[in-house]
């Protein structure tokens, strides 16, 4: 048995796995965005999609569409994983993802991101001259295949009105919006609303926000109330209850990978149990929300 297989079968046996791969439900598309850069998108994605696969047995895809590769590089810790020759650079040169694919553990993949993929207005362009609608829809043309595959793909981008979330948007069924709780500042989320309200308008695109996710990512913060209330009061129930506070052991992951360590008594490490934890309730609230929207339609 692998290491990775022992983690697994460990971590489904403390918190019981309770979905098991029927195939049945339809593959789920998800983007986390905010406008803003280090409000917590990459940790909170790449969080939920070790969830997903471990907690969940959800068979999960993350694809890398930012440039900087974070969530690649953590995945790939996550995963033991030293060298990654494949990416989503030469996926889009080759118009095919399938063949860039890249196993972390078991029922997580990732398409990784590289420093080149900074190029994407450009190939874009050049592929589909003059056609925007073509440029921003060539990720979910390649992810039709991938979709036949998997129950949850996770799309992590750059904070930027751009190419990246553009295709990120146009590709996905859901936004899981990050929402800073202490930088006193809607914006980002708000002009990411508004933003995805226009690619629905221009293009008639279905896409809903299924959540949105308090983080803080100060030490030492207290989760701002006055935030709180203000963003309950503009997006009602969309707001989690379960707020992602400051822990030291989610910024480890940056450097470690995601784990959970067992201590000399057997016992898992109770931090990581903490940071684990947390995301097994953002990820259950998405599930209640996600339900809620399928069966009103
Ligand atoms: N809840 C948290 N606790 C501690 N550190 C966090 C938390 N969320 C994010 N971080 C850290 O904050 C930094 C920015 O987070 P990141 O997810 O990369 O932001 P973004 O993707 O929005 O730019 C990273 O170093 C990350 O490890
Ligand atoms: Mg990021």
């Amino acid at each position: 048995m692998t290491e990775t297989n022992k983690n697994l079968e460990y971590d489904q046996l403390y918190f019981g796995a309770d979905e098991t791969v029927s195939g049945v439900r339809d593959c789920t598309v998800y983007v986390v965005g905010n406008f803003k850069g280090g409000v917590g998108k990459t940790k909170t994605l790449t969080m939920l999609a070790y969830t997903s696969a471990v907690y969940k047995n959800r068979k999960t895809l993350v694809i890398d569409l930012d440039p900087q590769a974070n969530a690649s590089s953590i995945l790939a810790k996550t995963g033991g994983i030293k060298i990654i020759d494949k990416n989503i650079y030469k996926g889009f040169i080759e118009g095919d993802l399938t063949s860039q694919v890249t196993p972390i553990m078991e029922n997580l993949d990732l398409i990784s991101s590289v420093t080149q993929f900074k190029n994407l207005p450009k190939l874009l362009m050049s592929k589909f001259p003059n056609n925007d609608e073509a440029q921003i829809n060539y990720l979910n043309e390649l992810l039709k295949p991938l979709k036949e595959k998997y129950d949850a793909i996770y799309i992590d981008v750059p904070p930027t009105i751009s190419d990246f979330s553009d295709n990120a948007m146009m590709a996905a069924d859901y936004c899981i919006i990050v929402l800073q709780t202490q930088e006193l500042s809607l914006d980002g989320a708000q002009t990411y609303i508004d933003y995805m309200q226009y690619l629905i308008n221009t293009y008639n695109k279905q896409l809903q926000v299924l959540g949105i996710v308090p983080c803080m990512l100060r030490p030492g913060g207290r989760v701002d109330d006055k935030i709180l209330n203000d963003a309950k009061k503009s997006y009602g129930n969309n707001v989690l209850e379960t707020i992602v506070k400051y822990q030291e052991r989610l910024k480890v992951y940056d450097v470690e990978g995601i784990h959970l360590k067992k201590n000399i008594s057997k016992t898992p490490d109770q931090w990581d149990l903490k940071a684990h934890t947390v995301f097994k309730n953002v990820l259950t609230e998405l599930d209640q929300h996600q339900q809620a929207f399928e069966k009103v339609e």
